[in-house]
């Protein structure tokens, strides 16, 4: 065989592409000229493209995690590099090599059905095995990071592929080295190592709840509840547009703490790194009492007031300028500033 029959075929161009259903908020958006990457090495060529004509890019991955404007001028590159496979297993552990553009819910149902417990408190998540990684997903006391042995990359600043181990990753809550460095790492795959030895997480007050009258739930059992819960919580995006959590939870000083929980007794918080504290961002602007409203075409969602969602025919423009206003009261009630999660493209 020769080496041209092993070549990929060039990444396919799309000029004027519609992103509508790209996009789980559902904006209107059109994309100057998209890329379809379906093998990492299709990306050096089209990195070099785009740089020989000067155009701006980005990365989508499952656009569950972004916000886009009606028109993105350049190049915008669809992730969607398939695949998985175990690489190896032994007495501790089982290396599972994913594709970026894998569905990230499907692959953990995935890893269930082939007896590799470990991720289940992430199901139903939004988005691609690609993208996961850069926000750091996390729910339910467990985040992907615990899960990665390492990831492939392009590095465009270097021209190169790179692998990064998980040190070298950087994660910490919703942030990693990919996030530090935007625009940089294009993530082609991610290797997950899951552990032989499993034992449930169900401490989080949601699934307690769920397993109050059975402390030993088995894998199965737990992704059952974890999709449950999300689904009352979290608008199914094919039905109400929405990008999950809008919101950072917000690391405060424990002194900015204490304060707030001598008028607010009641205040929703989780323990963080020695002298800081994580508040439930949900309840901060349930307190200012968004839960529910609507502002013109978009609004927050009645079931979790951290969800913000586009009713239908909204934009980015609307969607920032509610974002503006929750900020603005949340601030002014708490003193406390709320980081918006999606990246604003
Ligand atoms: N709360 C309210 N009102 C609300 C929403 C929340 O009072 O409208 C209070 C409740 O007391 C609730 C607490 O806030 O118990 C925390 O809410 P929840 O359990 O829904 O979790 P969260 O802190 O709002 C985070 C993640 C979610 C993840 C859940 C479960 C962030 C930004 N969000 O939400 O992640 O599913 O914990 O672990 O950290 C996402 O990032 O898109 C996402 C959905």
């Amino acid at each position: 065989m020769n080496r041209a029959q092993n070549a990929p075929q060039a990444a396919k161009s799309i000029p004027n592409l519609g992103l509508k259903q790209r996009n789980t908020f559902g904006f209107d958006a059109n994309a100057e000229l998209a890329y379809e990457i379906t093998a990492s090495e299709q990306i050096p060529g089209v990195i070099s493209d785009i740089a020989a004509q000067k155009l701006a890019w980005r990365v989508l991955g499952g656009g569950s995690n972004v916000i886009l404007p009606a028109k993105l001028p350049g190049a915008t590159l669809l992730m969607n590099i398939a695949g998985q496979e175990i690489i190896a297993s032994d007495a501790s552990a089982t290396l599972l090599a994913v594709g970026g553009g894998v569905n990230w819910h499907e692959l953990v149902a995935w890893t269930l059905e082939n007896d590799l417990p470990g991720l289940e408190n992430l199901a139903l998540i939004p988005g691609t095995v690609g993208a996961a990684p850069i926000q750091n997903i996390g729910a339910y006391g467990v985040e992907i990071g615990d899960y990665i042995d390492r990831i492939e990359a392009f590095d465009t600043k270097d021209h190169a592929f790179v692998t990064l181990a998980k040190e070298a990753c950087h994660f910490a809550y919703r942030d990693s080295y990919f996030k530090q460095n935007p625009q940089r790492f294009i993530v082609t795959k991610v290797v997950f190592r899951i552990p032989k030895s499993w034992n449930a997480r169900i401490h989080y007050a949601d699934l307690a709840k769920q397993f109050a009258k059975n402390s030993n739930p088995s894998a199965e059992e737990i992704f059952l509840a974890v999709c449950k819960i999300r689904t009352y919580k979290l608008p199914d995006p094919k039905v109400i547009g929405n990008a999950g959590s809008f919101f950072q939870n917000p690391i405060v000083p424990n002194e900015q703490y204490e304060t707030l929980l001598q008028s607010h007794a009641d205040l929703v918080s989780y323990p963080d790194e020695p002298g800081k504290r994580k508040l439930a961002a949900g309840w901060l602007i349930d307190q200012c009492g968004f839960k529910g409203q609507r502002m013109g075409l978009v609004g927050v969602y009645e079931n979790q007031a951290l969800v913000l969602v586009n009713h239908g025919g909204g934009s980015a423009q609307d969607i920032l300028g509610l974002a503006k206003c929750i900020q603005d009261k949340v601030r002014a009630e708490f003193g406390v500033s709320l980081q918006i999660e999606p990246n604003i493209f």
